[in-house]
């Protein structure tokens, strides 16, 4: 099958989609970090992973925040797609509150069976709303 050769994205295209899958490799990849480094730091004394949470936290909110601000630009640069496109986005912002949601609660859990769960919500749907984005770009 011929299909068309590949062309490079115009410069305010390549950096509106830059700052969008920067902000989403902060917010998905911190937090697949975190699962590598908690259980490690507890070596460095009771509070590292306490104090490693906290420290993550003040990167993640704000690329959570930088997601959902290049994500309405994106929505403007590219314009409405079809009703399967459109159905996707809607999933895609399912799981984008999804995700905050369990990422907050996972900060108010009182108990590790809550930072288990909460954890694991926030983390796979942040997967899940990283691979629709990808089928959006299409
Ligand atoms: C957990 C949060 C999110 C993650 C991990 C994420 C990730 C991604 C990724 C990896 C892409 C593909 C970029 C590419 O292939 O170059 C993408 C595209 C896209 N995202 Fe997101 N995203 C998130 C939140 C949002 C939100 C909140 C919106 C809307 C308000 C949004 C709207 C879009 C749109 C419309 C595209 C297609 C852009 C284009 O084709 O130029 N995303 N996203």
């Amino acid at each position: 099958m011929l299909s068309a050769a590949p062309q490079l994205t115009s410069a305010l295209d390549g950096f509106r989609l830059t700052l969008h899958v920067l902000a989403a490799t902060v917010w998905v990849g911190g937090q697949v970090t975190m699962l590598g480094l908690v259980g490690p730091s507890r070596a460095l004394g009771e509070a590292a992973p306490r104090t490693l949470a906290r420290a993550f936290n003040r990167l993640a909110w704000p690329a959570y925040g930088l997601l959902f601000l290049t994500g309405i630009w994106n929505i403007q640069a590219v314009g409405k797609g079809g009703t399967t496109w459109s159905m996707v986005l809607g999933i895609k912002l399912a799981f984008f509150l999804l995700a905050g949601l369990g990422a907050y609660l996972h900060t108010k859990a009182t108990s590790k069976a809550q930072l288990a769960i909460w954890g694991s919500v926030g983390g796979v749907a942040s997967v899940i709303a990283l691979a629709l984005g990808v089928f959006l770009n299409g």
